[in-house]
């Protein structure tokens, strides 16, 4: 279909000849009312006639078109759209068109050859868009040209007034176009080639019977249609052709480290890895060009050991290095809090003093006062957002990270104050074609205890088509629930500023409070945090099946699947099943599902019987060696030779000795009995019942566990090493 302008206002500046008044005809052959600027002055800046704008207002009229002039220079913006407003009512476009040359060398370009250039090209393009600014705004719609030119971009001799006052307007529309964007009004930039008579001098004849203004119009109309959805791009064109311009940086080097200062020398030495294009970056925004910095930054910090000479280069390319990233482990850092975080994060996923019973997570001084389980997701969350962004090999936008599903899982109630210590792994990587899941563990400690395990599984959009995996066995599954009606429905809405209270718990992204952000994704106001209604469906299921209990919450598990507008309702939807409540979170107004998959697993309640223990003596190491013991008998020849030491196990439990046991792998086809070695073990281990699980559950890392203090070792300690092996082929449940 072709592009209409039928009801649009249209104004071109300096359209009396040149490019301009190719624009102003183009436009109003298209229906376009048209305001025809010009001054009507030399090339030079001086002078002043009506002739050059009535001339093709004429013209555009006897087509049949619509037109007015308007004879004000640019330096006077308020009176051409003064004059958009008085003839058609409106403004929708503004095309800053007018320009003059005042060309000389460099040293000898006077004051006024600097001024004159400046107020028209860069001041006037100002001064007119402003006027125009507010009213786009208003109306949801508006179509601004920038005319910059070769001459800024790549620079001319004799053109530096001319020069730097064009790429002005390139910065001005840089920004424009971002403040612009959510209310429609779009700003692109365009550095023509055309004969005229600012060209005619310079350019030979038949070249410039080729570079007809009415080749650059075209572009120029597509930009300001409402069809096109560029903004804040660059275009060269002219003779035909039109290109599209973009920034390039190379990779870079960092010459900084933690130990070493940087010195002019260091510069020098790296000059040509700063210099080299190769798979250059192409940023396209301040924000991508400062997070590339702050994982610069983290590189700095991380590098401790480097030679005076040495510099490491950071990959700032998207894509993941997977046998890089798997396994690594963000540095450990540590969240304290007192009970104004654990009250505020139960009034920002809807507790209320409404429900007498809620008072235990409200009030301090409440004989039960308790931490709400789902506040493990807050504890552990904030290791998350400077820490991805520091992993080597992990190379990806942060900005198009979405929450895809999260898992929690207490081993204790968490306590109501303190400082916890949180370890972050990257579980695992998976491929899923249109984006990458990223599996985050973390753990989090309190003092040698662990208090509460997350699994965050993280959607980056279109990091995916690595060729790797698509499923993997470490991620925590989601259940379905059973195909019955729900056994408990529980509706609570949320408030207006749900998201603005939630928010104060630790997520500060703006995309929850800022409506220019949420419109920049799409979204008609700030959402609700996935994990805001996450905490009001594992509150609902708390106080449906477990009394408000927190002691008896055990695990949740869910999927992200649409987003909740603060006020709306959430509706969660719950079946029982034994100690498991599967889930679903519903908006009631509109019936979407917005968590899925999801269930709450339960304690049993203390007066219900409890369940019989295996005949371990309560270890559940025990197990676990038998389970060794079994693998043993299989491949034990073969460890034996690649091991051929003897290890010894002190298993305590409450601080206390509980158990002993031996793994030979010296002798024969190695074995592995209850009890002391008969001779002297080559290294002994002592740990605790519950962090020897974690350790085989592949929870918690062997040298982590040691260099916390939970696991000692006695004797030959570089046989430890060789433990990780046999515990992760050999211990597995
Ligand atoms: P032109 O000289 O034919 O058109 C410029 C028009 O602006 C003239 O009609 C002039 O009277 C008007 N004008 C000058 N000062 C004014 C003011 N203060 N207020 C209102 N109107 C004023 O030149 P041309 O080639 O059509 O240039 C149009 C724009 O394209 C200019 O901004 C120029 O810098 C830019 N440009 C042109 C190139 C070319 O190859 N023609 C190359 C790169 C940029």
């Amino acid at each position: 279909m072709s592009l209409s302008f039928e009801g649009r206002v249209v104004l071109v500046t300096g359209a009396g000849g040149g490019l301009g008044k190719a624009y102003a005809l183009a436009f109003a052959e298209r229906g376009a009312s048209v305001i025809v600027n010009d001054l009507g002055g030399d090339i030079k800046g001086g002078g002043k006639s009506s002739a050059a704008a009535d001339k093709v207002v004429e013209e555009i009229k006897a087509k049949g078109g619509k037109a007015v002039a308007n004879y004000e220079s640019v330096e006077d913006g308020e009176k051409l759209i003064q004059t958009a407003l008085d003839a058609f009512g409106r403004i929708d476009v503004v095309v800053n068109n007018a320009g003059i040359l005042r060309d000389r060398s460099f040293a000898r370009t006077s004051d006024t050859d600097w001024d004159l250039i400046h107020r028209v090209h860069l001041r006037g393009s100002f001064l007119v868009t402003r006027a125009a600014w507010t009213h786009m705004k208003n109306q949801k719609f508006g179509r601004i040209i920038m005319t910059t030119s070769a001459a800024g971009i790549y620079g001319n001799f004799g053109q530096a007034n001319y020069s730097a006052a064009k790429l002005g307007m390139l910065g001005l529309a840089n920004t424009l176009a971002i403040e612009g964007a959510k209310y429609n009004v779009h700003c692109n930039t365009i550095a023509p080639v055309a004969g005229s008579r600012l060209t005619e001098t310079v350019m030979p004849p038949d070249l410039l019977e080729n570079l007809k203004s009415e080749y650059v119009a075209p572009l120029v109309l597509w930009l300001c249609h409402e069809d096109c959805h560029d903004n804040g791009s660059l275009f060269e064109v002219g003779a035909g052709w039109v290109g599209k311009l973009r920034w390039e940086r190379t990779k870079g080097a960092t010459v900084r480290h933690k130990t070493h200062h940087m010195s002019p020398e260091d510069v020098r030495d790296q000059w040509d890895k700063i210099n080299d294009f190769t798979n250059a970056d192409k940023i396209s925004s301040i924000g991508e060009s400062l997070q590339s910095l702050v994982s610069v930054l983290s590189q700095v910090e991380s590098h401790e050991e480097v030679g005076a000479n040495s510099t490491s280069s950071v990959a700032l390319d998207s894509g993941f290095n997977y046998d890089a990233v798997v396994g690594q482990k963000l540095a450990p850092s540590q969240f304290s809090y007192s009970h104004v975080q654990c009250i505020l994060y139960a009034l920002g996923v809807g507790m209320s003093t409404k429900d007498p019973d809620a008072l235990r997570y409200l009030y301090e001084n409440h004989a039960e006062f308790s931490c709400l389980p789902t506040f493990g997701v807050i504890v552990s969350q904030d290791s998350l957002g400077g820490g991805l962004g520091s992993v080597p090999g992990l190379n990806i936008d942060l900005t198009q990270m979405l929450h895809g599903e999260q898992y929690l899982e207490l081993f204790k109630p968490l306590p109501t104050s303190g400082t916890l210590t949180i370890h972050t792994t990257i579980a695992d990587v998976l491929d899923k074609g249109s984006g990458a899941v990223i599996l985050l563990d973390v753990s989090a400690y309190n003092g040698d205890e662990l208090i509460c395990f997350n699994q965050f599984s993280l959607f980056v959009v279109g990091a995916g088509g690595f060729g790797g995996k698509r499923s993997s066995d470490k991620v925590k599954p989601l259940v379905p629930p059973p195909k019955r009606a729900p056994d408990a429905v529980m509706i609570d809405s949320t408030t207006r500023d749900q998201a603005a209270l939630y928010r104060l718990s630790g997520d500060w992204n703006p995309l929850h409070i800022d409506p220019s952000f949420a419109a920049m994704g799409g979204f008609k106001q700030p959402i609700l945090h996935g994990l805001c209604s996450f905490g009001f469906a594992a509150r609902h299921a708390l106080k449906q099946y477990a009394n408000n209990d927190a002691a008896r919450f055990k695990a949740i598990k869910v999927r992200f699947l649409k987003p909740v507008l603060p006020g709306q309702s959430l509706q969660t939807e719950m079946w029982k099943e034994g100690n498991r409540i599967h889930l679903q979170c519903k908006v009631k107004e509109t019936d979407a599902v917005v968590l899925s998959g999801a269930y709450v697993d339960l304690l049993p309640a203390l007066d219900q019987a409890p369940e019989k223990l295996p005949e371990t003596g309560g270890l559940q190491s025990e197990l676990v060696f038998a389970e060794i013991g079994k693998r043993i008998k299989d491949t034990g020849a073969e460890l034996v030779k690649m091991v051929n030491a003897v290890f010894g196990w002190e298993i305590t439990k409450a601080g206390q000795s509980a158990a002993q046991w031996t793994i030979d792998l010296k002798s024969g086809s190695g074995s592995v009995h209850k009890g002391p070695y008969s001779g002297k073990a080559d290294v002994t281990f002592t740990v605790s019942d519950e962090d020897f699980m974690q350790v085989v559950q592949g929870k918690l890392n062997p040298q982590q566990a040691f260099f916390s203090g939970k696991l000692k070792i006695a004797g030959n300690i570089m046989l430890s090493q060789k433990l990780e092996v046999i515990l992760k082929d050999h211990a597995k449940l």
